[in-house]
């Protein structure tokens, strides 16, 4: 494939005020006069900006970096992975047709592509929301056939599940990454027959998709505010995000940060219950969805009963930054999520910054009752095929 800028540019290119910071970390990890080494990552991540690399963008890189732009340029022409011609608005689908996928059916998989998102590969679909490619091993040989949607590999797919995950993105959702069979990670379909000793301490997905799911991955341009930005190289940690102007200061409010990032730009004011023995005002906040009226903040507790919380991880989708954002918003116990009804499930939804959505996506409600009326064993039972 001949690989060349696109004929249609845009007028120009710069990284978001959160990405620059990012970037500039990144030069600072190579010695005085080796900045160029950031070549790949500052393009990569001007990729996930973008979507795709512009001439502009490649452009902006070089001078970051002082660099000749035919330079930067032969970088982004020699690696497959830079995208040089607009994608999907939605997601850009790598299907893997190397060996081990191929003899597993990335065949029927391609015709999917081609059948849903248009005939000839990096042409975007007739909505503006998909394109697609054919791509070598990714190394993901034994969950074949797989695609990377996305920063995420899905794995073990079938023709149907890849319909299936199509017209979920194109609906909005993000599915959990990860094997798509009900596999945990890369172990024999019948379970693990070695090494059975080192089965604990699993959580709800294999660590790769559990990432994904804890920093509410998804397939979205990446404008830096996602995860916290960490240098710890400069001996920095992470960057406080600006609160507006009308919201106090978390520490003049006497809520974490996580918790003011949580409630940022908004609207109606809210009480959030503060973490005990600290008596506050929330900052106001927004409810975010299209159900602002309906919203309802959840009653909160300032404290764990008995100072002992219920594990909230056990629910699919809450993650170790989730358990504690609904720690910080006062919620401790499963009773108190299985206890939300639509317009207290609409707050939560519109106000986990960096993980909108979640309470619905994930079915936490539905969770926390199977916990609350069958028990733990029971609802670890149904988890296993996702039964709630
Ligand atoms: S052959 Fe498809 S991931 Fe390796």
């Amino acid at each position: 494939m001949l690989r060349r800028l696109h004929k249609d540019q845009p007028a120009s290119f710069e990284f978001t005020p959160a990405n620059l910071e990012w970037a500039r970390g990144q030069i600072t990890k190579y010695p005085a006069g080796r900045q160029a080494s950031a070549v790949i990552p500052l393009l990569w991540r001007a990729q996930e900006q973008h979507g795709w690399l512009t001439r502009p963008a490649i452009e902006y890189v070089a001078d970051m970096l002082g660099m000749a732009y035919i330079r930067v340029l032969e970088v982004a022409t020699f690696y497959f992975m830079f995208q040089l011609q607009p994608v999907g608005s939605v997601a850009h689908i790598q299907i893997c047709g190397t060996t081990s996928c191929m003899i597993c059916g990335a065949e029927e998989l391609i015709a999917v592509c081609k059948e849903l998102i248009a005939p000839a590969a990096h042409a975007v679909s007739a909505d503006g929301k998909f394109s697609w490619e054919e791509v070598e091993c990714m190394g993901a040989c034994a969950n074949a056939p797989m695609a990377q949607i996305g920063k995420d590999y899905y794995e073990d797919l079938t023709p149907a599940k890849l319909r299936d995950l199509i017209a979920r993105f194109s609906r909005g959702e993000v599915p959990v990454p990860g094997p798509q069979n009900g596999r945990y990670a890369a172990e024999p379909l019948s379970g693990l027959t070695s090494l059975k000793d080192f089965e604990s301490g699993r959580q709800q997905y294999n660590a790769s998709a559990q990432r994904a799911v804890d920093i509410g991955d998804t397939v979205k341009r990446i404008d830096g505010t996602e995860v916290p930005i960490l240098m710890p190289w400069l001996g920095k940690a992470a960057a406080v995000k600006p609160v507006a102007q009308t919201t106090p200061a978390p520490a003049a409010a006497g809520i974490s940060a996580t918790v003011a990032e949580a409630l940022t730009t908004g609207t109606p004011e809210v009480k959030v219950d503060a973490p005990a023995g600290v008596a506050v005002a929330a900052p106001a906040q927004t409810v975010a969805s299209g159900n602002e009226a309906e919203a309802v903040k959840p009653a909160g507790l300032s404290a764990a009963r008995n100072g002992t919380p219920d594990t909230l991880q056990v629910i699919e989708g809450i993650g170790p930054k989730l358990e504690a954002l609904c720690h910080e918003l006062g919620f401790f116990h499963f009773d108190q999520i299985a206890s939300w009804g639509p317009a207290e499930i609409a707050w939560m939804d519109a106000n986990l910054k960096g993980f909108k959505g979640r309470v619905t996506r994930d079915k936490w409600v539905a969770q926390a009752r199977i916990i609350i009326e069958h028990g733990l064993e029971e609802f670890q039972r149904r988890a296993k095929t996702n039964d709630y």
